[in-house]
């Protein structure tokens, strides 16, 4: 038999006669993925069409049109006397084409009877942050986004509280439940919020969600028709853009300067626009918290169009100093403003909770629109949280994180000045647990991330959040980063920097 590279063996060595997939298909998925997976690495050369064929034990015809296949889309390229190699330097939209069984489906909507809505292609396109991850790396890679201090969570503390209650399950927690979630758990937030954010609202107002995400989808659902106008944060979180896109929705986006979302004194302003996404307590990802004359614009805006606010403030609870700004929603007089809390940050994000506090008068409607969602979130992580905020096991967890994070984000700001300086500017973090760094220079962020990526560092290019052109930045996380790892993830940024300038 043929010698064929042992690398290819592995990927496709599943291929199925009785799949109504058809063999070519097989192939092509299968080398797509082991490319975007990182199994194929660029420059690697794929092994000969007659040999693949040999060692598959099929015709060359499958494999000869899934190489045409994966070379028309730009995975690979062809030269003749040299093979067929993984092309060195992805395209962005391939990096980001997502798992397969999405692609699949785009590709499938191309064969009229078995097409998907418009809509379900438009989200299997979009980027998405957990997606975006650099590598196979740990947990606590530096300087991964989105990961909270995994570790320090109180699991003894947690699994006590769930184990109390599946050992004596009462029946509100089997059963099914109003969309709004348990009744105990929206009393103890309301009382959280109003201690630690000045929000007033009464527990009626709250719905208990499947994380920050899920109000957001609600919302888009609830407050937006197809066709109709959303303001956006430029940059922004990507999980925004993608509900909105999915729900038909026009997005304009709104810069970010160093006041936060920069809305405009002209008359005109957003006067199309029905709601506005905003994240104000630390903006994402630039990590800008938006200033008071901001806010207020923002809410005369709301008020004279007859638009809402929905307010993402899904790490408001981690501010290293200085007071607070307080949430929209507290300063919200004519009702406008949705709140969404998440406890992906506070906790972790696997738990999938977080909260809505709605204006009284969409409560109903938000309700009614959840029966048909997901009904309620799960009722068993409920009531566990219910206790571990009712028993203070919450505010000494919020205390004790608050001051991990300054921990690390005074690392983070010091292991920049010393290794970074002249090549990154960074402002130290005040709140949350990311921050951008800009890059001095002329380098694209996307060539200083993948330079980043071969010294074992996630340094995520700011360009991925953004809409249109933008000024080249690092988005950085130091949630999950002890402070030697961060100190370490510096050092290997700063070589692979004086690595691209020098080549
Ligand atoms: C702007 C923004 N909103 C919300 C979230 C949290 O989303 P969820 O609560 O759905 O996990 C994140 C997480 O990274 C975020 O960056």
């Amino acid at each position: 038999m043929a010698k064929t590279t042992p690398l290819i063996v592995h990927p496709v060595t599943a291929l199925d006669p009785r799949s109504t997939q058809a063999l070519h298909v097989q192939v092509y998925e299968r080398l797509r993925m082991a490319v975007l997976s990182g199994l194929l690495k660029g420059g690697a050369r794929l092994p000969s069409t007659r040999a693949l064929a040999n060692e598959l034990r099929v015709s060359r015809t499958p494999v000869l049109a899934a190489y045409e296949q994966l070379a028309a889309e730009g995975y690979v390229e062809s030269r003749v006397g040299a093979g067929t190699r993984v092309v060195a330097e992805m395209p962005e939209h391939l990096l980001n084409a997502g798992p397969a069984g999405v692609t699949a489906h785009v590709r499938q909507a191309r064969d009229e009877k078995r097409a998907i809505a418009a809509r379900g292609n438009v989200m299997a396109r979009e980027k998405f942050g957990p997606e975006l991850r650099i590598g196979q790396r740990s947990w606590r890679t530096a300087f991964r986004v989105a990961v909270p201090a995994l570790e320090e969570f109180p699991f003894e503390i947690w699994s006590r509280l769930v184990s109390r209650h599946l050992r004596r399950p009462r029946q509100e927690i089997l059963d099914y439940h109003g969309a709004a979630g348990l009744e105990r758990l929206r009393r103890a937030i309301a009382a959280h919020l109003s201690v630690s954010r000045g929000i007033r609202c009464s527990s009626d107002q709250i719905l208990i969600v499947a994380g920050a995400q899920s109000g957001i989808d609600l919302s888009a659902r609830v407050l937006l028709d197809p066709g109709d106008t959303a303001l956006v944060e430029n940059p922004g979180h990507l999980g925004i853009y993608g509900a909105l896109r999915g729900a038909g929705v026009k997005i304009a986006s709104v810069a970010i300067d160093r006041e936060g979302f920069a809305i405009s004194g002209r008359s005109n302003f957003g006067r199309n626009a029905r709601v506005a996404f905003v994240t104000p307590s630390n903006q994402f990802p630039l990590a800008v918290t938006m200033s008071l004359p901001r806010r207020l614009a923002l809410l005369d805006w709301a008020q004279s169009n007859g638009a809402w606010i929905v307010e993402d403030d899904y790490d408001s609870e981690f501010r290293f100093s200085g007071r607070p700004i307080e949430a929209l929603r507290a300063l919200d007089r004519g009702d406008r403003v949705l709140y969404i809390g998440s406890f992906s940050k506070v906790l972790y994000p696997g738990l999938r909770l977080g909260y809505m506090v709605v204006p009284a008068d969409l409560v109903d409607a938000f309700a009614a629109a959840r029966r048909f969602i997901d009904v309620h979130p799960p009722l068993l992580p409920q009531a566990a949280l219910t206790d571990f905020i009712e028993e203070g096991h919450f505010g000494r967890h919020l205390r004790r994180m608050r001051m991990i994070y300054a921990e690390r984000a005074q690392a983070l700001s010091e292991a920049f000045d010393r290794h970074l300086s002249g090549a990154l500017s960074i402002a130290q973090p005040q709140a949350g647990m990311h921050t951008v760094a800009w890059i001095t220079g002329k380098l694209s962020d996307r060539s200083v991330s993948e330079a980043a990526a071969r010294e074992g560092v996630e340094a995520r290019p700011l360009s991925v959040y953004s809409l249109g052109r933008s000024k080249p930045g690092l988005v950085l996380g130091f949630g999950n980063v002890m402070p030697r790892e961060i100190t370490e993830g510096a050092r290997k940024l700063a070589r692979a920097l004086d690595r691209i300038r020098h080549h």
